[in-house]
């Protein structure tokens, strides 16, 4: 495994980390999930990434129970959590999302409760809340810091534009602004990491823990045929997502990699996700895996990603068409 510093501070990231979204309580139980992270671990893996609205909360839990049962060593590991769209989706009452200080609050001490830990080691606003005033998500967030209840907190898909905001505001209140922001990164999702971000990288300095890279499988040539049975496209209240992946355009773009990761002598998933570690300003690229076999897979772009040379990426880039110019 790689660790990599997260953007300006002291703390190392696996830069492939592992992550619960639709997995944990939906389509993985108790022993697949604890199979899951004991193979994470074992291959170096140091994060794990969570958040309050995945599964309403039972997604934290069952990593809680994990956690408990596998009894790693705390300081061996980092978890998150993750604030703003609250537990009951459109059930949610005034202060149960968003990012005022009551509901930051109380979400870190709900997150702490069901991960059954003292700390979170990263905690995110999940999205922007423009309803509330930044100082006081910085201020919440500060506090929580100074309590030692989280450790490092961040954003997650904020603009570039409020993420400078978040820094001037805790510039001016001697605070401690945010150091890391989760965006989506993958072959198809290219804009903010390589382009609305890169004075940031340049000027502040940040961390990034980075999501979907295979764009929920989309990557692996899994879909290229159809929705095979029991794979995330075919979950009934997931049609939005199905939606935004199945396209023509973008399969027939996943055809043309699947070459480019036969020349390379791997395969298409190990490829997409050697790209995304390829880029420096990644500090840890979130997998996510509903089997052991895929997991080990992924984890092979480690041993792909220095095998990728600039003709390589130009070929990908053309394929794609979608390099960000920064000129
Ligand atoms: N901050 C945010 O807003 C945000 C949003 C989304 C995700 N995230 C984080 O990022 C993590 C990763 O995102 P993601 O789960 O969308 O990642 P992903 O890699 O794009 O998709 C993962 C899914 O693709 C399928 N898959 C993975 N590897 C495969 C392989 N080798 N062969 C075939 N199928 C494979 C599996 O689903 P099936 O087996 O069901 O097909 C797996 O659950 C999440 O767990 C979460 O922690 C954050």
């Amino acid at each position: 495994m790689e660790y990599r510093r997260m953007g300006k501070t002291g703390l190392q990231l696996s830069v492939l980390s592992y992550g619960s979204w639709v997995t944990f309580s939906k389509q993985v139980d108790d022993s697949a999930s604890d199979a899951l992270m004991g193979l994470a671990y074992d291959n170096g893996v140091n994060f794990f990434d969570n958040a309050e609205a995945y599964e309403g909360g039972r997604s934290e839990e069952m990593m809680g129970r994990v956690l408990k049962k596998k009894n790693w060593d705390r300081t061996t590991y980092c978890i998150s959590s993750k604030v703003f769209f609250g537990l009951y989706g459109k059930e949610n009452k005034p202060n149960q999302h968003g990012l005022s200080r009551k509901h930051i609050t109380e979400a870190c001490h709900q997150a702490l409760h069901r991960l059954q830990t003292d700390y979170l080691d990263l905690f995110y606003c999940h999205r922007p809340d423009p309803a509330t005033p930044m100082e006081e998500v910085v201020w919440s967030m500060n506090i929580l810091l100074q309590q030692g209840k989280i450790l490092y907190w961040g954003t997650s898909e904020w603009s570039g534009a409020e993420i400078m905001e978040a820094h001037a505001v805790a510039a001016k209140l001697n605070l401690i602004g945010p150091a890391m922001e989760q965006p989506q990164y993958n072959l198809f999702e290219r804009q903010k990491m390589e382009y609305e971000f890169a004075p940031i990288f340049r000027n502040v300095g940040m961390g990034t823990t980075t999501w979907s890279p295979l764009a929920s499988g989309l990557l692996t040539g899994k879909y290229n045929n159809g929705i095979p049975e029991g794979s995330r496209l075919g979950i009934s209240n997931y049609a939005w997502l199905k939606d935004r992946i199945m396209q023509d355009d973008k399969i027939n773009k996943v055809k043309a990699l699947d070459k480019v990761a036969k020349e390379l002598n791997t395969s298409l998933a190990t490829l997409a996700i050697a790209w995304i570690i390829y880029n420096k300003n990644v500090t840890s690229a979130i997998l996510g895996a509903t089997k052991e076999k895929q997991l080990t897979e992924n984890l092979g772009a480690l041993d792909i990603y220095p095998k990728l040379t600039p003709e390589l990426m130009k070929e990908i880039d053309s394929i794609m068409g979608n390099k960000p110019s920064i000129s």
